[in-house]
């Protein structure tokens, strides 16, 4: 199968292409950067999902396309604009499934950036595009740079009471994606998650030990329905726990303790 990837070269879609090439599909992956550094075997397309021409190019002659791509910085532009592009340079392409990356829980939790995961999902969902939106929770790889960010602040863990989390590896989640891709289009699929739901306190505890950081955690007031939506499970759906790899597990991987 030939298979456009958006956001190839991110944490989630680096594995999409991996999990892809492996089973044998061409893979072309979309790129804002002039010299991507892509696995032996994907082909670069340059280009910006706010530019309709380049998506253009870049999807002739693909039958799927996975839209990972998102924004760190304008994220209702990429999200919004950038699915409503993708969306449409995939009709006029004649492709056959376009698979959209979404999180669990974006309606359900006034967080800015779900604004634009649902609206984005709306714009997949209006096109007459066979799609299929699939659901993610947080990745180990956001927790751990959150918890990254959080610790540049001396002496104190400064984090939100009560959240809980199902985090999964980027990989696992790759996995999934990658099957969805390669088969028929189903619309929404049942959302997907890590195999623990854990406080974000015990998280925190297990990665200072793991990287052997010495903080004393508190908690924070955080104003906003943000992580009220959180502490009430917003972001699970243990029945849905498709990834293996526990978080303590991709810990014990990331930081190899040095002999
Ligand atoms: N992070 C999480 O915990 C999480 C959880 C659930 C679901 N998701 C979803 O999974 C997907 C991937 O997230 P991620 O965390 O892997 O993202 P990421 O690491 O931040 O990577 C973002 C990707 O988007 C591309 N990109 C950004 N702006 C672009 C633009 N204007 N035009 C074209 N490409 C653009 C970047 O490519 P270049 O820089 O090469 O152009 C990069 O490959 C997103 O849909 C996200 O909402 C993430």
């Amino acid at each position: 199968m030939r298979v456009l990837v958006t956001g190839g070269t991110g944490t989630l879609g680096r594995y999409i292409v991996d999990r892809l090439l492996g089973a044998g599909h061409e893979v072309r992956v979309f790129t804002r950067r002039s010299l991507p550094k892509l696995q032996l075997g994907a082909e670069p397309a340059h280009g910006n999902v706010l530019e309709p021409a380049a998506l253009a190019r870049a999807m002739s002659g693909m039958e799927t396309v996975v839209h990972a791509a998102t924004g760190r910085r304008r994220i209702y532009d990429t999200e919004v604009y950038g699915t409503r592009n993708v969306m449409k340079a995939a009709e006029e392409a004649l492709v056959d499934h376009v698979v959209y990356t979404s999180i669990v829980g974006c309606d359900r939790n006034p967080f800015f950036s779900y604004k634009a995961k649902v609206a984005a999902e709306a714009a997949v969902e209006e096109s007459p595009v066979p799609s299929t939106i699939v659901r993610i929770t947080q990745f180990h790889e956001l927790v751990d740079g959150f918890l990254t960010a959080l610790s540049r602040v001396p002496a104190v863990l400064a984090l939100p009471r009560g959240v809980r989390l199902q985090p999964i590896a980027a990989g696992d989640a790759a996995q999934h994606v990658a099957r969805v891709a390669v088969g028929k289009p189903v619309g929404r699929t049942a959302e997907v998650g890590g195999p623990e739901v854990r406080a974000l306190d015990d998280l925190a505890r297990t990665w200072l030990a793991a990287t052997g950081t010495r903080r004393r955690i508190v908690h924070v007031p955080v104003p906003g329905g943000s992580v009220k939506a959180y502490r009430a499970g917003s972001a699970l759906n243990p029945d849905r726990a498709v990834g293996t790899t526990t978080w303590d597990d991709w810990l014990a991987a990331r930081y190899v303790p040095s002999t």
